[in-house]
């Protein structure tokens, strides 16, 4: 596991980025008065409504209300998490994501150093099979161009025990590294030895295109036909994919990526036209694995075997598939027909045939319904009955929405009931939903109050904090929004990080989120003019501050009974 990026990474990441370069290199923009303006990529429209300001270094479309900063425009534009958005984010700018804890600064260089190893040995079995017949001769008869060997780094390793441990292993600590990367074998102490021997190797990439480990295969007939690289601390089998770095590199926008079971297939696709194939390492496809994927793409094809245990490696993707699915994306099964998979098949019918194949692949709906159907009679009362009992907890793991209740609609009329009956039975599942912002059309007319001014201004102009301390006894108050404003000024005074989007990405995914963002979007009449936010934001909290007084005073008169330090306090409080 990685470790947590640490906070004041994010903070100087948003510090040192320009959110105008970061949109612009990816939705060409305008430069309209102060802010800059572009079509929204969020939703169809002929006239711009989407803007950026770069002075809060903040995004904002008037027309579906996409609102946010440079990462959440990268989360919501590339389809990524808040850790992978991060990490483009800092690759954009050449700046490598430090971790905390788990990634103490010891594993961290241990991980460099597994990176470097892997891709130098990458680099030398790609170099080895230049020179080598045999190697170059096999892909050949495999029908493999040069350039697909190429783009892909194909490499061969020599059929040599220390081939690996002589050029990198010159020292214990190299050893050890190659060790760890997967590269050696161990046999005793003093002795190690090449893990891949006389096999075409496969470099495996992360996100980044970082080699994390290899698959490697035999040449002739033998045991195992593929080896991988075993787990490492920086190769997860479960997690990553083969081609898909070189997928995305491919194609600018993606829009569909087809799962496929091996290294061959991948490349076969790739050089025949259909580069957007990726494969598992040998393992079922994990939710884990889809998530990623859809949230690239909005459309996933499985490919398999139509044999039996393709059929079976289906339906794990299937229900891996469940927990992820929601209404936007989908998934669809492309069932081969037998004795062929899809490195055999787009070399005899090529791109165009193969591309028919993936358009009217079964809808998961379908395959799911037809699978459950297959031993049942659904001509008779019990098969329909199992029908449905096999299907409702499948569809239970569902999200609610459109495709949820499509599902039910479909499983309601195989097993003859009304849907209305079906969907009362399918249990409700309300996972995590990914956050994005929300999309209200339409400006945020918030009324304007003291509290609300006094955030508004504090977010989209946090060097306030400089000129104004929040007065102590303001604390006390006890109006909803006030605990806000003192963390917001808290904030800023310890971070000293005083760009409004670095402020705001503190809040992500906490309680009060959703209040700042609309904040952070607030008009403030006359707040361009520096004197004139100055004097807003003393005003706002001396209000505040007669707030307090009042409310302060109310509670000392209703007590009745006062001692002399509260008639003091208050005589205080009737100072002007
Ligand atoms: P070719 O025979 O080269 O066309 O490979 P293939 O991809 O058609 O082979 P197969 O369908 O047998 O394997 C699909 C995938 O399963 C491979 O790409 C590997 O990832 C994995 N695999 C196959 N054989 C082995 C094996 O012996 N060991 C391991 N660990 N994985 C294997
Ligand atoms: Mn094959």
């Amino acid at each position: 596991m990685a470790g947590r990026i640490p906070r004041q990474f994010i903070d100087d990441l948003l510090n040192r980025v320009d959110i105008v370069d970061v949109v612009d290199s990816r939705v060409a923009l305008k430069k309209k008065g102060k802010e800059y303006v572009a079509c929204c990529p969020f939703h169809g429209e002929k006239t711009p409504s989407f803007t950026v300001s770069q002075q809060k270094q903040f995004y904002h479309c008037f027309g579906c209300g996409a609102h946010g900063t440079a990462l959440s425009f990268i989360m919501e534009y590339e389809r990524l998490d808040f850790v992978d958005a991060v990490e483009t984010l800092a690759a954009d700018y050449q700046i490598e994501v430090p971790r905390e804890s788990a990634g103490s600064p010891q594993n961290q260089d241990d991980k460099l150093a597994l990176y470097e190893q892997l891709q130098k040995a990458a680099e030398l079995y790609a170099a080895e099979l230049k020179g080598s017949k045999r190697a170059i001769d096999y892909l050949k008869k495999r029908g493999l161009s040069g350039e697909i060997a190429k783009t892909f780094e194909i490499g061969y390793s020599p059929d040599n025990w220390d081939f690996i441990l002589k050029k990198l292993g010159h020292s214990p600590g190299q050893i050890k590294h190659l060790l760890k990367a997967g590269l050696l074998i161990e046999k005793s102490a003093s002795k190690q030895y090449d893990r891949f021997r006389d096999r075409i190797m496969f470099p495996i990439r992360d996100r980044r295109g970082r080699v994390i480990g290899f698959g490697g295969r035999i040449l002739d007939q033998g045991e195992p036909k593929y080896l991988n690289s075993p787990e490492t601390p920086v190769f997860h089998k479960g997690t990553e994919l083969y081609g898909l770095y070189e997928a995305r590199q491919a194609v600018r926008n993606l829009e569909r990526i087809v799962i496929v079971e091996g290294y061959m297939d991948v490349m076969a696709l790739a050089q025949h036209g259909v580069p957007y194939a990726v494969a598992t390492l040998g393992t079922a496809t994990s939710t884990e694995q889809i998530s990623r994927l859809f949230r690239i793409v909005p459309e996933l094809v499985f490919c398999y075997d139509g044999d039996a245990a393709g059929k079976k490696a289906a339906w794990r993707a299937l229900e891996n598939s469940l927990p992820v699915l929601h209404d936007g994306v989908q998934a669809r099964f492309l069932f081969l027909p037998d004795g062929e998979d899809p490195d055999s098949l787009i070399r005899q019918e090529g791109q165009q045939a193969f591309e028919e194949r993936l358009q009217s692949a079964t809808p998961l709906s379908d395959f799911m319904l037809d699978h459950l159907s297959e031993s049942l009679d659904l001509n008779s009362i019990d098969g329909r009955a199992r029908l449905s009992d096999l299907a409702k907890p499948l569809i239970g793991k569902l999200s609610s929405g459109i495709f949820k209740d499509l599902l039910s609609q479909q499983l309601a009329q195989r097993v003859g009931l009304s849907s209305q009956h079906m969907q009362q039975h399918i249990p409700h599942n309300e996972p995590a939903a990914v956050s994005r912002p929300s999309k209200k059309p339409g400006r945020y007319d918030i009324q304007i109050t003291p509290i609300r001014l006094a955030i508004a201004l504090l977010i989209q102009y946090p060097e306030l904090c400089r000129e104004h301390e929040l007065p102590e006894e303001l604390k006390q108050l006890d109006i909803p929004g006030l605990q806000l404003l003192h963390n917001l000024h808290q904030t800023i005074i310890s971070s000293q990080s005083f760009q409004p989007s670095a402020i705001l990405e503190r809040w992500r995914g906490q309680p009060d989120e959703g209040a700042i963002n609309k904040l952070m979007l607030m008009d403030i009449p006359g707040s361009d003019n520096a004197e004139q936010r100055k004097q807003a934001f003393g005003d706002a909290i001396h209000h505040l501050l007669q707030q307090y007084k009042k409310q302060r005073i109310d509670t000392l008169l209703s007590k009745g009974q006062l001692d002399a330090d509260e008639k003091a306090e208050l005589s205080q409080l009737y100072q002007p």
